[in-house]
């Protein structure tokens, strides 16, 4: 299975992301979850992502908290999307485990610093704080990464929160600089093909009929959080951001993209946070990441349904 550390801000569609990655054993060798704020603060994103270890039934998995706030920039949360909480449509608790002793970052740096070269691939599905802040602590680390898989940025078809800035990227654009600027092998899956593969009423009773607490948790959240997205972007359907990220880990011969150069704007104005995409190389500036476009969405979602239905 494949080494891995998912970086994250539980979060909805993080849930749905982490539930589909800890139901992967077979696939994916979950390391570490560490956690960031983002769509709401540290101390609910590192609850939610330890509730979440507990429905999956895996305490082999440690949770690391890790920056409280992004580099530079005032920090901003997305509670209307998410939930004041995070977890939109389920009750949130106290898990019983606690977090595991000592910063997100730190644990990167260790980690990677003395992992095998080139053998740890980094999932993130929040702003990239934790991994930007390790880089410039210790830029040795990258020896140890085989690839970063991100969810963040768009091109084509606009932002999700400004006209033209997807979330992730616009929290805390300085830290997705440094990682775009890090020469490591990155692929990007963005709202470009997030919002094309959405949700609908069939796919979410699909994963209730399931009959199992994680296809229930995973619907009962779907229902409320699609709503927003919906409504406000008029989407048929709500997109599964962060859980499209790992559905590309478990079967990338799903998606499609190209290699690009990509710039994020780190400039105070409109286009604050904007990944800026050299889709049709015009420029001389070398690719620095795969930008994902295109996805088999029913084939998402079965292995979606498919893969928590082995939860038990
Ligand atoms: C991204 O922003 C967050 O709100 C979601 O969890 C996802 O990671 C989508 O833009
Ligand atoms: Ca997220």
């Amino acid at each position: 299975p494949l080494p891995l550390i998912i970086d994250t801000d539980p979060g909805a569609d993080d849930v749905i992301a982490l539930l589909l990655a800890l139901s992967a054993r077979d696939q994916l060798d979950v390391r570490a979850l560490t956690t960031v704020a983002g769509n709401v603060q540290l101390s609910y994103t590192s609850r939610n992502a330890r509730m979440v270890r507990e429905w999956a039934n895996r305490p082999d998995v440690p949770v690391y908290a890790g920056s409280a706030r992004p580099m530079l920039r005032t920090p901003i949360y997305a509670a209307e999307v998410h939930g004041a909480e995070g977890v939109t449509g389920v009750k949130v608790f106290e898990p019983k485990q606690p977090l595991a002793e000592g910063n997100a970052v730190q644990y990167l740096i260790d980690t990677l610093a003395s992992a095998k070269p080139k053998s740890m691939t980094i999932v993130t599905l929040g702003p990239q704080t934790n991994l930007a802040l390790a880089l410039i602590q210790n830029p040795q680390i990258g020896q140890g990464i085989r690839e970063v898989v991100m969810m963040g940025g768009a091109h084509f078809n606009g932002g999700n929160i400004t006209p033209v800035a997807e979330f992730n990227v616009f929290a805390d654009p300085h830290a997705s600089d440094v990682v775009f600027k890090s020469g490591l092998p990155i692929t990007v899956i963005p709202l470009d093909v997030t919002h094309k593969m959405l949700t609908s009423p069939e796919r979410i009773a699909h994963l209730r009929k399931i009959g199992n607490q994680a296809g229930k948790i995973a619907a009962d959240i779907l229902d409320a959080y699609v709503e927003h997205d919906i409504k406000q972007y008029g989407l048929p359907g709500g997109p599964v951001h962060d859980a499209t990220t790992i559905g590309y880990l478990l079967r990338p011969e799903m998606f499609k993209g190209r290699m690009v150069n990509v710039e994020v704007d780190t400039r105070e104005g409109p286009t604050f946070g904007q990944t800026v995409v050299d889709y049709y190389h015009v420029t001389q500036r070398p690719a620095n990441a795969r930008w994902i476009t295109e996805g088999d969405a029913q084939g998402f979602f079965d292995l979606l349904a498919t893969r928590l239905a082995r939860l038990s």
